[in-house]
């Protein structure tokens, strides 16, 4: 069978409008912009507009028209969409076919929803990798969006404190013959038996939300902190190291690494753990906290745009999340 390689055409993010500060935090729980930065790094997050037009397929709209731009690609040339969050518009459709209509495709290809937390983006891109490489697709779409400001309980200071709202997106292709840009390793895997450091119990079918549920706030997302930070780190510096051994390349060949911004702390010690120095490590949760599926797109993006991460750079995306999953990318972009 012919295999082909593959490459980033294109990247693109959405930030929504309103900013939240930790300052804004103290008059919604008890807490203090001093707790939130120097406990988990975060100074502000963005919050979607309720009124509409900031929606995770909205986000995805525009996150995407910018990728299209820089990969000098038109809507239909995607063949592909692969959309990961946890809180999409609606529950039915998926948040793939919404997308495809906005953007006009008329190419009827293909859209999948998965819904892999914060490992999503990258659950995403090695799709994405293993599609193209076949043969089965061409050109595909990975979306990371999220509007958490919907489902994290605002009473619960251990958790509504970290999270925000936003998109990353980015576009993969086949590399041409002999190009240096290229993926060069992933890795995927879950450990379901710890599903419930970060579950969101009520609301499916096992448990549909009732007036009792609530007036107590127990439909929310909750999270045992302690426990998923534990995990994080563990996680994040194993398969980074994974990746770095099946593509035959060691700690000095890493230009970058994307983590999943989740806590600066987790970030601090996973470099750490993988013996890099954090000036190799794209942070951006200062500004947008933790926005699940997107932080990676989204800080992959920016490290593109202000021209940190240039083409021929070796970057390493790792990422962890409620499941719990995880995965990771080695690529040279
Ligand atoms: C949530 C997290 C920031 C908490 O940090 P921590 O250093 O473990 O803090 P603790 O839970 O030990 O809490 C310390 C104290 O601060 C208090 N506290 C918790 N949140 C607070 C807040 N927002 N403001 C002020 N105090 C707070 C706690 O009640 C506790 O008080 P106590 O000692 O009197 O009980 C940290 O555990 C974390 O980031 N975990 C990973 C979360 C994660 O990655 N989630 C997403 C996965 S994709």
């Amino acid at each position: 069978m012919k295999t082909y390689e593959v490459k980033v055409l294109g990247t693109g993010m959405y930030a929504p409008k309103k900013i939240m500060t930790n300052k804004d935090l103290e008059s919604v729980v008890e807490t203090t912009d001093e707790w939130i930065y120097s406990r988990t790094g975060i100074r502000e997050r963005r919050i979607c507009s309720t009124e509409g037009g900031e929606f995770p397929t909205d986000m995805a709209y525009h996150a995407t028209l910018d990728a299209l731009k820089t990969a000098g690609l038109q809507p239909n040339d995607i063949d592909f969409i692969i959309f990961a969050s946890v809180t999409p518009d609606v529950k039915l459709p998926n948040s793939a076919c919404i997308l495809q209509v906005k953007l006009g495709i008329t190419n009827n290809c293909a859209c999948l929803d998965i819904s892999v937390a914060c490992s999503g983006f990258v659950y995403g891109t090695n799709l994405a990798d293993s599609m193209i490489k076949t043969g089965l697709a061409k050109t595909v779409l990975v979306v990371g969006s999220e509007m958490l400001s919907r489902e994290v309980n605002w009473k619960d200071r251990n958790s509504c404190i970290l999270f925000g709202d936003g998109c990353g997106v980015a576009i993969y292709g086949r590399a041409e013959a002999n190009s240096e840009s290229k993926i060069l390793s992933s890795i995927l895997n879950s450990d379901g038996t710890g599903g419930e450091f970060f579950d969101q119990p009520v609301g499916g079918a096992v448990t549909p939300i009732t007036e009792e549920h609530i007036k107590e706030g127990t439909h929310f997302m909750q999270m045992k902190g302690k426990e998923m930070f534990k995990v994080a780190t563990r996680t994040l510096a194993e398969n980074g190291k994974k990746c770095l051994e099946m593509a035959g390349l060691s700690l000095e060949d890493v230009d970058w690494v994307v983590p999943h911004q989740a806590n600066i702390r987790i970030i601090e010690t996973t470099a750490n753990l993988l013996g890099l120095s954090m000036d190799k490590m794209i942070v951006n949760i200062d500004k947008y906290g933790n926005t699940s599926a997107a932080t990676v797109a989204i800080a992959f993006h920016e490290a593109v745009t202000d021209g940190r991460i240039k083409r021929g750079d070796v970057v390493l995306f790792d990422a962890f999340g409620a499941g719990l999953t995880a995965g990771a990318t080695l690529l040279r972009y």
